[in-house]
């Protein structure tokens, strides 16, 4: 216990991490101790997203997802499935007839609903809970003008949930999203969340993803998101964590996660290193969210973090390629960054 984060908090909630087709196969041998020791739960990064398992009409590649759910058998580990439809990572045929037109309404979902059959039936007693629909809303609380929404208004996301249920009764339902500490975001998914709920289709819990600065969002700001899901009866999870120490144009001044910048120098002002100060901040920064967890720890029921070790991480190619990031509890060598997990295990 003394050791293992999992273990530390096997009690109160499940510790995640995201996984890429080398760590889920097993070809990144570094990756199996580390997973071993102090993850229950696994996600997909990257594998399970519909362009990678769905690339082409009537083309499916089950293998990445298939070594990911045999690992988390052999460790025994939860899988979280990660995510049935978003508006990103999908090819454009998703959308669009043999002559190139876009679906009619009808068309586009039952083809969604086809892809949702044969991925969650695949799987079918192996997945513990999906992120259904992922990133449905603009920051201030709009349904997001994606193609889904675009051509089926919000039905895309019920008819999302009902055929998910329908092929596989006993896993759990999730709605998913980025800066949900914002009162408007947050409130809107609650809203969505309730309205399934009252029309009978399952959803159990709402995930807030939890990619985060050194600063910001404040303690208080996300607390009162956690309190709020819970409070209309669904479960909390944090499904993405990071911190990002690096210069970061988005997420600390509102502008959308799809933004785009620049490669800059001035962004990448780490990459001989992370000072001491620095590290010092990431640590309390992290202790300070596993106290907010453990405060509310009768409400989260998950806790996963977006990515096993730094080099590996989504951050040092968001919001722009060439960053040196430092987010996670492994570092690009593969060290466990023992002063961050100490602290996490004595919360
Ligand atoms: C990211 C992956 O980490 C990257 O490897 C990929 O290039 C883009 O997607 N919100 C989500 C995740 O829900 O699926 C995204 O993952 C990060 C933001």
């Amino acid at each position: 216990n003394s050791q293992s984060l999992k273990k530390s908090y096997e009690k109160y909630f499940d510790i995640g991490a995201a996984l890429g087709v080398r760590e889920a196969s097993g070809t990144e041998k570094r990756a199996y101790p580390i997973l071993d020791k102090h993850f229950d739960s696994l996600t997909p990064e990257n594998l399970m997203k519909w362009g990678s398992i769905h690339p082409r009409l009537d083309e499916y590649n089950f293998g990445p997802m298939d070594n990911l759910v045999e690992l988390a058998e052999k460790l025994d580990a939860r899988v979280v499935g990660h995510t049935l439809v978003w508006h990103n990572q999908t090819p454009n045929w998703v959308y669009e007839d043999e002559n190139g037109e876009l679906l009619s309404k009808e068309a586009l979902l039952l083809r969604m609903e086809d892809h949702i059959s044969n991925v969650v039936g695949r799987y079918k007693g192996k997945v513990h809970g999906y992120d259904v629909v992922n990133e449905a809303f603009f920051d201030d609380g709009q349904y997001r003008t994606s193609k889904w929404y675009n051509a089926a208004g919000k039905d895309f996301i019920k008819r999302a949930f009902i055929k998910a249920n329908q092929i596989d009764p006993d896993t759990e339902l999730y709605y998913n999203d980025y800066n949900m500490w914002k009162p408007e975001k947050r409130d809107a998914a609650i809203e969505l969340a309730k309205e399934l709920r009252e029309e009978g289709i399952r959803i159990d819990g709402i995930g807030m993803q939890g990619h985060y600065g050194l600063e910001s969002p404040s303690i208080e700001i996300i607390e009162a998101s956690i309190v709020k899901i819970a409070e209309a009866g669904f479960k909390v999870m944090f499904t993405e964590v990071d911190i990002d120490v690096l210069p970061n144009p988005v997420n600390r001044h509102g502008a959308d996660i799809d933004a785009t910048f620049e490669a800059d120098e001035s962004y990448n002002i780490y990459k001989e290193g992370l000072p001491e100060e620095v590290q010092v901040q990431l640590v309390q920064r992290y202790k300070e969210l596993f106290e907010l967890f453990m405060k509310h720890q009768d409400k989260i029921t998950r806790v996963t973090f977006w990515g096993i070790h730094d080099g590996g991480s989504w951050l040092n190619n968001w919001p722009m390629p060439g960053r040196t990031a430092y987010p996670l509890l492994v570092d690009k060598d593969y060290k466990e960054k023992r002063d961050i997990i100490d602290t996490l295990i004595r919360v």
